[in-house]
């Protein structure tokens, strides 16, 4: 088999033989069957677009492209509130479940219907409005996953008011960076997380972060531990008080119309440089597209299924798939707290039996997890309520995924592999699994309406059993509306490399049939357990620590996390490193950053690869990080550079041994 990515393409002969087509039974009742992939593209959102939202006023033109802008359903006009909970209580829904959700303490459970969903949203955008909050007010939210964090998104698009959600383990820098991007007048936080039976202090975080956000006058805090918490008298305010005497009477706070091209919100996301990219998503395209897809991919029954996303809610995958689309689609869902091992390793497997889950979305860092602990957690509880299962994040590898249906589906139920991107908004390559025959480690084909093809370097598509990038060739209605105030580099970003197309920044292959297996980032992005992580990043969160003259990242393979972070570290003054100062860094980095971004190792060295023309040869660093042989050398100013860092990565491990 002729393969342009050889490192793979054994791999992939072996996989090829094994395929799962769709059980008869799941083909019969699925959502999407037949011809849905050859409804033409117009067609199809159109009809999307007409039929899974309700509008205050119809679109009159389904999408203008001029790349590398695109708009969608031009001269509409809706609230994605309305959609997601007004119109369900209003059809009579009202006393469906919305969200089961789980505290991590055990037993502690809530349960929210639609109806109540409504009320809690009501009442707290009657609270912000009381500080200001209207239509176009950004708002940030800094929130574990606790009812309340879907109750501030839906009233920030009730009033109209763009939101960005900062992932609860990110950083004062990192939450204060993205408020003064967006330019923030609001925080949404509460006292505390609960985090693996202890407590996430986010108050105390978002102190530090308004202190360097100065646009945000205002500080919203939801009680959730507790504990004491310092209050600002003035600017802070808890949740319960500030709402105590607002109406929960959706009459007393109509749904705002917004235009279809409005924004809905930001979400930052690393790129190959230190500051991180505003992805701009907007109303109406955005809630088509993770509405359709989550209908068609996850075959969803609004009436009988119990879903559960078991992502967070601070990324793209959670206001994807556990907010927004989810909701759209009127689903009774999972919402769970907290950590999949609290307080035993079997948590995820107790919530599967206790809600009756039928439908489990997560990712393959998660999945490895569970492999690890092995099966018998799994097999303490009923999972038979699962008929369908979902992958997301990274590439899942072919053993983690038979691991996963064979102990977690029973050997029976489908498993979708969803790639895609927080720029993407929705799914775009996937199985539908009513329809696709899967393959162990493939994420199939592009979605219906999704034009999606593999280029060589010179522009040219692959065709199959090739390989190279991964580019869109049509806009799609949930696509990023550009970075936030930075157009130049969303060109260069995406548009640059290939004329009028999108480049993913991931390489992929084409096989035989016609399936693509996605192969991983192209560029300097890690990504650290299905989260993207760029090296620069952390490389100046390392620099900016006093001791650090310069450093280098590069990821390595693992097998939980799917990559991790490695740093060679230059001190100052040419000194040597200690345990003690490797841990210092490592804490550094969680505090410029987050714990995700820590390094699982540190190399201390006195000098870093470099090119004559000074450039970091990460290339190299990748070779020694994970225990293979070098590459090309010969453009190193100093050889002998590498051979003494691969030494002292060897006696770095030999002593953790
Ligand atoms: C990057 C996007 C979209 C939600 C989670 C991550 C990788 C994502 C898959 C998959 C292979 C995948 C890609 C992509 N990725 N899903 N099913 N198979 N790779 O969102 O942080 O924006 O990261 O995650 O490399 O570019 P994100």
């Amino acid at each position: 088999m002729s393969d342009p990515t050889p490192a793979h393409s054994i791999e992939t002969m072996l996989l090829e033989e094994r395929t799962y087509p769709p059980p008869a039974d799941f083909a019969a009742q699925a959502n999407a069957r037949g011809d849905i992939y050859d409804v033409p593209f117009e067609e199809f959102w159109e009809r999307e677009g007409r039929e899974r939202l309700t509008w205050f006023e119809a679109f009159n033109e389904l999408y203008e492209w001029e790349p590398p802008y695109a708009k969608w359903y031009l001269g509409g006009k809706l609230n994605v509130c309305f959609n997601c909970v007004d119109r369900h209580v209003e059809a009579g829904a009202g006393e469906q479940v919305a969200f089961h959700w789980e505290g991590e303490p055990d037993g502690e459970t809530r349960t929210i219907t639609y109806a109540d969903l409504q009320r809690d949203v009501v009442r707290f955008a009657n609270a912000l409005k009381k500080l200001g909050v209207r239509k176009g007010t950004p708002v940030a939210i800094y929130m574990g996953m606790v009812p309340e964090l879907p109750v501030a998104m839906l009233a920030c698009t009730r009033l109209g008011a763009p939101h960005t959600v900062v992932f609860g383990g990110f950083s004062a820098d990192s939450l204060s960076g993205r408020m003064n991007d967006m330019k923030c007048e609001v925080l949404i936080t509460q006292d505390e997380a609960w985090r693996r039976g202890s407590t996430v202090p986010l108050k105390k975080v978002a102190d530090e972060a308004m202190a360097d956000a100065p646009a945000a006058k205002s500080c919203v805090v939801l009680r959730r531990t507790g504990n004491d918490v310092p209050m600002q008298e003035g600017r802070d305010h808890w949740w319960h008080e500030l709402e105590a005497d607002c109406s929960d009477d959706a009459e007393s706070c109509p749904c705002e119309p917004m235009d279809s091209e409005d924004l809905l919100f930001l979400m930052y996301t690393s790129g190959t440089t230190a500051k991180p990219k505003g992805i701009i998503h907007t109303t109406a395209g955005y809630l088509t597209g993770v509405a359709a897809t989550h209908n068609y991919i996850f075959d969803l029954k609004p009436d009988s299924d119990v879903y559960w996303c078991a992502a967070d809610i601070g990324w793209i995958t959670g206001h994807s798939y556990i907010v927004y689309g989810p909701l759209c689609n009127r689903t009774t869902s999972v919402l769970y707290e907290g950590t999949p091992d609290f307080p035993d390793k079997d948590r995820w497997w107790s919530i599967v039996e206790k809600y009756k889950v039928t439908i489990l979305y997560t990712a393959p860092t998660a999945i490895r997890s569970h492999m690890k602990w092995g099966p018998e957690f799994a097999q303490q509880h009923d999972l038979s309520s699962l008929r369908l299962l979902g992958s997301v994040g990274e590439p899942i590898n072919p053993e983690a995924w038979i691991w996963y249906r064979e102990n977690i589906g029973a050997d029976r139920t489908p498993i979708v592999d969803t790639w895609w991107q927080t720029e993407t908004g929705m799914i775009l390559i996937t199985p539908l699994p009513g329809i696709t025959t899967l393959k162990p480690g493939s994420a199939t084909r592009p979605f219906p309406g999704v034009d999606a093809g593999i280029y060589d370097e010179q522009g040219n598509e692959v065709g199959p059993g090739g390989g190279g990038y991964l580019v869109l060739k049509k806009p799609w209605p949930a696509m990023l509306r550009g970075i936030f105030g930075d157009d130049e580099r969303y060109r260069e970003t995406y548009w640059s490399r290939y004329e009028d197309v999108y480049l993913a920044g991931d390489g992929a292959r084409i096989d035989r049939d016609g399936d693509f297996w996605l192969l991983g980032r192209i560029d300097d992005v890690m990504n650290v357990s299905g989260h993207r992580i760029s090296t620069i990043e952390v490389e100046s969160a390392l620099v900016d620590h006093h001791d650090v003259a310069e450093a280098a990242v590069c990821s390595r393979a693992d097998a939980v996390t799917g990559e991790a972070i490695v740093a060679y570290v230059t001190l100052k003054g040419g000194a040597d490193g200690s345990v003690e100062k490797l841990e210092e860094l490592r804490n550094h980095v969680a505090e410029k950053i987050g714990p995700i971004a820590k390094p699982a190792n540190i190399v201390f060295t006195p000098e870093l690869p470099k090119t004559r023309s000074g450039k970091i040869m990460r290339r190299l660093l990748r070779d020694v990080a994970n225990n293979r042989q070098l590459g090309d050398t010969t453009t190193l100013a100093d050889p002998t550079v590498v051979s003494e860092i691969a030494k002292r990565a060897t006696e770095e491990k030999s002593e953790d041994a």
